[in-house]
């Protein structure tokens, strides 16, 4: 229902869990004064005197009767900076004198340009509203999706653009949402990275002009993820205030952070607008991504831990599970379930499969504790190295002879069951696939197509492709007993031409790739409820909040070296919860950096996240696949606490620390895991004394080592306030170089 200042009250009581406060969402129709409240956040914004949305306020949770009268527009500074590019409106059109980043630019047929949005309506929508905007003159509508949680309190925010004039307008450039923050000094925390070197948190103060993090490649992309943090102040881990984001989009994005000439920041973030164009014909609209946006008063890791708590509460897909496929305990209702265990065979085999090879392999991963066998590359069309048969996707005659079956009866008969790797979006120029339909890939015609690991990138967008990559994977999942699909995506695009429409359209693969690949892969959960898929891009090339709607975990990155995988690991967790991070145990000295480490220092390294084997078993000795049959039992006693808990990072691995330390707590508090990791022993310095966090003060919790031991000395059972304000202390002879050790407390 449709209502023009009339008032609402949307009262809603927030779960048993987290905050107690009821959620009320209200409209103030005297002052058009809208209100969001969720967990220990407030979001105002109101209609002003010129009929501009105006956000008013974001931040902690004000009182339930306070008020705010109505929007007043930002006054005109100068001649220069009119009161339009001063006042921080929700969503500005580019017109009227805006000079700083607007959330919607079009163009008319007949040469206008100018858009200026003012309030027209709102409705009621789940948890918010949907508010309407409207040009001042044309019939270009705006509505804006607003919805609030009422346990996070962050906020799902998006925009649906819509032609009701007769004619034709262009999106030049279209936001999912701007969020706004008074004048004041901040840091912006943004990750950046490239292959093998994802997840490096960049921390640096914001000053006058713009940082723009973005994506040109059609997809997320490893050199910038769409997520950022901005602090009040100085970044730190535990204390001040912070407002963060992240943008649910796996094609080209952009985030802009701006300090506008006042001081005030804007962050504006949606389609990336470089080579956007998206004709909307009359009576069509144009849907945004998703932009979240979340407040934490407690520093970079309470921002983290609601976010992990919201993507595990309300991003992450529920896969059904199969009759005896996970522990019944470790299921919540709330959480997707914790992952399997997995061994993939790529780095051991690379492209070298064959059945005998990973039958060998499969019974070795079974032996050590393995929940799931996942067969990588090289299994299909002619594909003996990269140079060939990416979207032939039938079953390699000569390495399978009998099919995947006699492969995956014998996964199924050692209690694991069975992943397959695929690469749907691609094509290798020598594949009867490209042989057929040169025509199916990304291009401008008369161009040269550029490869990069000899491949081509298939244009999605189109119905035909669409249809192919649907009916291959189905048929694939339907013939075969298949419980995971490695989903990877090896290159980025180029040439991003699509000469099936009319010159003025094509650039619409922009939106209707991702929006395909989306689709795929609903239909494919839809048709295969079991089925769970990881996201691969070459690593952590495509990890984002859209993604992560249709799959049950990523690959954060192709480096598995487990010190580097320290600082990776440590970068991802400030977006991404651990639950979807997975991390194999590969083998040393490493491929990359030819660093030694122990064992038992890899295991624990990839413990932090959602644990994999990934190294050639076959060349184990006895002792090494006794430690990771050790190990990997006890991963699976605590690993609902590490991949669901509260993450708290006690030191970090940034910046050569010398040592590092992270802890995760269950949400019932019940259980506690510390990882601590040495680099390198200086100056014979001890371990610092781990003071935990996040216990119950009153409650006893025993200690227990998973690996390597506790001081002498140091109590089995004490209360969560001695190990939170005495803390952990590691034994003396923890030093070294790569040491690692673990511990577990769990409450009496
Ligand atoms: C890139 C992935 O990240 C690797 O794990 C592996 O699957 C290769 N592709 C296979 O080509």
């Amino acid at each position: 229902m449709l209502k023009t200042f009339s008032t609402i009250l949307v009262l809603l009581v927030a779960p048993a869990v987290g905050y107690a406060q009821p959620m009320v969402n209200h409209f103030d129709a005297a002052a058009k004064v809208f209100r969001l409240d969720g967990g220990g956040v407030s979001y105002l914004f109101g209609v002003n005197a010129r009929g501009e949305l105006e956000q008013l306020y974001w931040g902690g949770r004000l009182g339930a009767t306070d008020k705010f009268p109505q929007a007043v527009p930002m006054r005109e500074w100068a001649s220069f900076d009119s009161s339009y590019t001063n006042t921080p409106q929700e969503y500005a059109g580019w017109g009227a004198g805006l000079f700083n980043e607007p959330a919607l630019k079009v163009s008319f047929a007949d040469g206008n340009r100018d858009l200026v949005l003012h309030y027209e309506s709102y409705a009621e929508a789940a948890n918010g509203f949907d508010v309407v905007l409207k040009d001042i003159a044309r019939p270009i509508f705006v509505t804006l999706h607003y919805a609030i949680d009422a346990e996070s309190g962050i906020l799902a925010r998006s925009a649906t653009i819509e032609n009701r004039g007769s004619e034709a307008v262009t999106v030049e450039q279209a936001a999912a949402a701007a969020w706004a923050l008074p004048a004041g000094r901040y840091t912006l925390n943004y990750l950046t990275g490239r292959w093998a070197g994802e997840w490096t948190l960049n921390q640096e103060t914001v000053r006058a002009g713009a940082r723009v993090i973005e994506s040109r490649r059609g997809s997320t992309g490893h050199q910038a993820n769409p997520w950022f943090a901005l602090q009040a102040g100085e970044a730190e881990e535990e204390h001040g205030e912070v407002w963060f984001g992240a943008l649910g989009w796996s094609g080209s994005w952009r985030i802009t952070v701006e300090q506008d000439q006042l001081d005030a920041v804007r962050v504006t973030g949606g389609f990336n607008p470089f080579d956007f164009g998206y004709v909307l014909h009359a009576g069509e609209k144009l849907e945004t991504p998703v932009f979240y946006g979340g407040y934490a008063k407690n520093g970079l890791d309470g921002a983290s831990r609601l976010l992990h708590r919201y993507e595990l509460e309300h991003i992450l897909p529920r896969t059904e599970a199969k009759a005896g496929q996970a522990p019944a305990a470790s299921r919540t209702a709330l959480t997707p379930r914790p992952r399997p265990v997995i061994y993939n065979s790529w780095e051991a085999t690379e492209f070298n499969v064959t059945e005998a090879g990973q039958m060998a392999l499969a019974e070795k991963a079974a032996a050590l504790g393995i929940d799931r066998f996942v067969m990588d590359d090289g299994w299909f069309g002619q594909r003996k190295d990269d140079h060939a048969g990416l979207g032939d996707w039938y079953v390699n005659q000569e390495k399978f002879p009998h099919g995947l079956k006699p492969l995956i009866d014998k996964v199924h008969a050692l209690g694991m069951d069975f992943g397959l790797w695929v690469e749907p979006e691609m094509v290798n120029p020598d594949s009867d696939l490209y042989r057929k339909h040169p025509d199916w890939v990304l291009h401008f015609p008369g161009r040269p197509e550029s490869e990069q690991r000899n491949q081509l990138v298939l244009n999605l967008a189109r119905p035909e492709v669409r249809e192919y990559v649907l009916g291959f994977l189905d048929k694939l999942l339907t013939e075969n007993d298949i419980a995971f699909l490695k989903w990877d995506y090896n290159r980025n695009w180029s040439e991003p031409g699509w000469d099936q429409l009319p010159a003025a359209e094509q650039k619409r693969v922009y939106v209707e790739f991702t929006r395909n690949l989306y689709a795929i892969l609903a239909e494919l959960r839809k048709r295969h409820p079991q089925v769970e898929i990881e996201s691969c891009s070459g690593g952590g090339g495509r990890v984002d909040l859209g993604i992560l709607r249709y799959v049950d975990e990523v690959w954060p990155s192709d480096n598995t070296d487990p010190f580097d995988r320290l600082t990776i690991q440590d970068g991802f967790t400030y977006a991404y919860t651990p639950q979807v991070m997975m991390a194999w145990v590969t083998d040393s000295p490493h491929w990359l950096n030819k660093r030694t480490t122990s064992l038992s220092y890899r295991i624990l390294s990839s413990m932090q996240g959602s644990l994999g084997i990934g190294a050639n078993i076959a060349n184990w000795t006895p002792d090494e696949a006794a430690t990771a049959k050790r190990l990997i039992a006890a991963y699976h006693q605590v690993q609902a606490t590490i991949v669901q808990g509260e993450l708290y990072r006690l030191i970090s691995p940034r910046n050569g620390s010398e040592f590092s330390a992270t802890e995760t707590v269950r949400p019932d508090k019940s259980q506690a895991v510390v990882f601590a990791f040495i680099h390198s022993t200086q100056e014979g310095r001890g371990f610092p004394t781990l003071k935990l966090k996040g216990l119950d003060p009153a409650a006893e919790y025993a200690l227990s080592a998973i690996e390597g031991k506790a001081r002498e000395g140091s109590p089995a059972v004490a209360s969560g306030a001695w190990w939170m304000n005495h803390g952990l202390e590691m034994e003396e002879g923890f030093r070294g170089d790569f040491q690692a050790a673990a511990f577990r407390l769990d409450r009496k």
